[in-house]
């Protein structure tokens, strides 16, 4: 049931094209495939097909009788075919009854698709996999009425009025593409226009549809639209090959968004936004996803995988050139901050788990569980450290020549790495043990500064841990980019003969050996060592720094980001000693240096209120949990809100003004500045409510019932549903009464109430949800904003003091047989297991046996499920 990257076989037949034909009805759906094929090698033909009923297979014309094919519940074999010959296979769907979201289905009454990884194959019988690759040509039939909007990929060619009250649209995509990239939309809908002029003059019409009444929420989604077109040709030189280019909204769909050649499918929640209904993180998100679908254009589209495995070729790389977008469009430190801050709470994680797996896999049960944080983050890192190493200019050379050699190619990851280190004249061969090797990296630092010679000695040492069926690893090439700084904080030029100076002017140490010296000569005094500035390689850094290089760091170092990294270690540093307090049931000492330092942030006029942000947030409990060996979810929650309460308290009027100074300023702007002052003046009015004072209540249900954004409307909101104030009540009514038709907006009100870390009663409030008329079990939105966010709530999710695990289990087998996508999604919840303590760890482990002993549990879920046990 397992299948193997080493199996793979060059496909057997090539389809020259393929006409679709669609007719759409209420209680059935006819589709007929008509396909060019031609042999390639010797044998039978096999297609892939799940869930179909087969009403017709004629080969050149002539049906086929049931004597010369053969059905499996995953295949069409044929074993005796022409050479070259034309397929016709008629194929009976209900899309309306389609409940897994994959292949053709039914969302609000419209009907849509979702066809990556292997959904094509619940539409019609194909070669469903990456390297076939065809012309498309679709029409598609349907009520007219019901259905004015009827979209496929490529060029509108025509759309005909069948008398009948029906209407049929027809459609033709000029490049060729592998079947996941198919799409189809048929329904009532709304949109929006606008046109972007290309680097060569032409003119592409871009077109956002959703539900009639919300086309107006998709402005700033177009806006993101016509920004990322733009900044692929500045940066990359690459231009839009359509003349349309139309986005849909849909409220029920598995994953965020869908990069179908000129027909990309979005969750609603990452197109719908205006300020009374999205916050600024949802702005943010619209505008990066937004990009990143239209960056797959090129990077999948263009240039496509050979198989499922090569996953990270598209998504890795595409997730990087999303990043460096945003970079570009908001502040790049800042967002630098942010995307490491994701990688280490989610991947780190992934990789310490029992579902580790390296960015290119070599074995899996289920594709769909392919996209992981491992092959979209740690694979955007993989790229990074790449243009880290051959520097900007040379990663551009690259990626010239990756499309130059490969347009309209299924590819491999080491396709890439040829493409970018051969015109930069480097050697990746060890380089690539990034993609083969699973596991986070650890590397040790120790310094040594021998004042008679002048010589600062720093010794980097590498090892990674053993991960599932890779007990041992070979050294990686990892590149720490960094710096020397002098008392004064100044910038030492360096004199090492090891280090390598990119085309940017970075200073790299590129450790490729176990173990390494680096040795700087003429130093008068000892430096202080600044390393792994940008994060530049996805490692665990073990460096035993004093506190006083640390300090000094967090406010001299000319790297922001690890300005900021400082001030994360020196929290984590205390929060360690506060864990040990809290489980010998001690007092929790706070460090004062710590608090005066956050004070003296506060006060720091200099400093970019979105940095400021950044530096004052204290290591989030995902941190905390890989950084212990012990996942003692009470312990954490007491160490975290005293030092909390102890920043607070230090610093009420402080905060206080901080608030005063930004609150209400511009409250509809959606600058990227503005969105740094709501930010920490939400940030200042979430420590102050830690201190449970009525006072700051008053003004968190102040901001609630004044709030001119949703951005503060949240804000107060999240911090009342964590409080035992008596406006909590109220505001979560009023908020539930004001959004439950709004699909997108009520889910915040979900998360509210999920995530709270205070209240005990956590998993009753979710329970009760589960049953409020307003959560619907086969919408993914509700389960996401429900349950996954309950099950990384790690303080409750682990409480000693109630069984959420039984809870949990339960909504996994319930929503395995409908959507073992979706299912397969909250199993993560279980990724812990190890750290708990044993009683904790007994129930954790009673639940996932039986989740796994259930025979019908998808292959999707049991994957994911079944390691644990191991
Ligand atoms: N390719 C899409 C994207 O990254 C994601 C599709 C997710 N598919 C899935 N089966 N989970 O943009
Ligand atoms: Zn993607």
């Amino acid at each position: 049931e397992k299948i193997y990257l080493k199996d793979y076989k060059s496909p057997a037949f090539t389809v020259d094209s393929v006409n679709l034909d669609f007719n759409l009805n209420e209680d059935f759906c006819r589709v007929v495939a008509k396909s060019q094929v031609r042999r390639v090698h010797p044998g039978e033909m096999r297609l892939n097909g799940e869930e179909l009923k087969l009403i017709s297979i004629k080969i050149n014309g002539q049906q086929l009788n049931a004597d010369q094919y053969q059905i499996t519940e995953e295949e069409l074999i044929v074993p005796s075919v022409p050479d070259s010959f034309t397929l016709e296979i008629e194929t009976e769907l209900q899309p309306q009854n389609n409940t897994s979201l994959e292949g053709l289905y039914k969302s609000n009454g419209i009907f849509c698709t979702q066809c990556e990884a292997q959904g094509f194959r619940k539409i019609t019988y194909f070669f469903d996999r990456p390297d076939v690759m065809t012309s498309y040509s679709v029409t598609i039939e349907a009520d007219k009425a019901k259905y004015p909007v009827l979209l496929s990929n490529g060029d509108r060619i025509k759309i005909e009025d069948l008398g009948n009250g029906r209407h049929k649209a027809f459609w033709q995509d000029p490049h060729k593409k592998p079947c996941y990239l198919f799409a189809l939309v048929a329904g009532d809908l709304g949109v929006i226009r606008d046109t972007f002029t290309t680097m060569n003059g032409r003119k592409v019409n871009l077109e956002v549809y959703a539900a009639h009444g919300k086309q107006e929420r998709c402005w700033h989604a177009m806006d993101s639209l016509k920004k990322s077109m733009k900044w692929d040709e500045e940066v990359f030189g690459l231009e839009y090959d359509l003349n349309d280019y139309m986005i849909v909204a849909i409220d029920d769909f598995n994953a965020g968004a869908m990069e179908n050649k000129g027909l990309n499918i979005f969750n609603s929640r990452l197109v719908l936004a205006d300020s009374n209904s999205a916050t600024d993180v949802d702005f943010h998100s619209i505008e990066s996803v937004v990009a990143h679908e239209y960056f797959h254009n090129y990077t999948g589209n263009r240039v496509t995988l050979r198989d499922w495995f090569q996953l990270s070729l598209k998504e890795g790389l595409t997730v990087f050139r999303d990043q460096e977008f945003s970079a570009d469009m908001t502040d790049r430190g800042v967002q630098r901050i942010e995307d490491v801050d994701a990688l280490r709470a989610g991947q780190f994680a992934e990789d310490a788990g029992p579902n580790a797996h390296p960015v290119r896999p070599e074995s899996c049960m289920a594709v769909d569980n392919f996209f992981t944080m491992t092959i979209y983050e740690k694979g955007s890192e993989v790229i990074r450290m790449m243009q880290t190493i051959v520097g900007r200019k040379g990663f551009r050379k690259g990626m010239d020549e990756y499309f130059k050699r490969h347009d309209g190619q299924a590819v491999t990851t080491e396709d890439f790495a040829a493409a970018i280190s051969n015109p930069n004249n480097k050697d990746f061969t060890q380089f690539r043990r990034w993609y083969n090797q699973s596991g986070t990296p650890v590397v040790s630092v120790q310094e040594n500064f021998d004042a008679a010679k002048g010589e600062f000695h720093v010794t980097l040492e590498q090892s990674c841990p053993p991960t599932p069926g890779q007990p041992t690893k070979e050294p990686f090439h990892i590149p720490l980019m960094m710096g020397l700084l002098d008392k004064s904080g100044k910038e030492l030029s360096l004199s090492c003969d090891k280090i390598t100076v990119n085309t940017d002017g970075k200073n790299l140490m590129e450790l490729k050996e176990q173990k390494e010296t680096f040795v700087f000569k003429g130093l008068k005094e000892r430096p202080v060592l600044s390393v792994l500035r940008e994060f530049s390689a996805p490692v665990n850094l073990r460096w035993e720094a004093s506190e006083n290089d640390l300090y000094f760091l967090m406010q001299n170092d000319t790297d922001s980001f690890n300005r900021r990294e400082m001030a994360q270690k020196l929290g984590l540093r205390l929060f360690k000693k506060m864990i040990q307090q809290a489980r010998a049931k001690e007092t929790l000492k706070v460090d004062d240096r710590f608090i005066t330092t956050m004070t003296a942030i506060l006060a720091d006029e200099s400093m970019d209120p979105a940095f400021k942000a950044k530096m004052l947030q204290l290591p989030s409990y995902a941190v905390l949990a890989q950084e212990e060996a012990v996942l003692d979810a009470e312990a954490f929650y007491q160490a975290r809100t005293t030092l909390r309460k102890a920043i607070a308290a230090a610093n009420r009027a402080q905060l206080l003004n901080i608030y005063r100074k930004y609150h209400g300023v511009e409250p509809k702007s959606r600058e990227p500045k503005v969105f740094g002052h709501r930010a920490l003046k939400n940030q200042a009015l979430a420590y102050l409510a830690d201190l449970h004072d009525p006072e700051i209540m008053e003004i968190v249900n102040k901001q609630y019932w004044d709030a001119q954004n949703m951005t503060d409307r949240m804000t107060a909101m999240s911090i009342l549903a964590d409080s035992d104030s008596a406006h909590r009540e109220k505001a979560l009514q009023n908020f539930y009464e004001e959004w439950k038709n709004d699909s997108v907006v009520i889910n915040k009100w979900f998360t509210a109430q999920a995530t709270t870390t205070s209240r005990k009663q956590v998993l009753e409030d979710v329970k009760a949800l589960t049953k409020h008329p307003a959560f619907n079990i086969t919408n993914p939105n509700n389960v996401y904003s429900l349950l996954r966010a309950f099950g990384a709530n790690l303080v409750r999710f682990n409480d000693p003091n109630t069984n959420a695990y039984e809870f949990y289990a339960d909504k996994i087998l319930e929503i395995d047989p409908k959507n073992p996508q979706v299912a397969a999604r909250l199993c993560a919840a279980f990724n812990f297991v190890s750290k708990l303590e044993p009683a904790m760890k007994e129930k954790a482990l009673t639940q996932i046996k039986r989740m796994v002993a259930v025979e019908s549990l998808s292959k999707n879920s049991r994957e994911l499920l079944q390691s644990a046990l191991t």
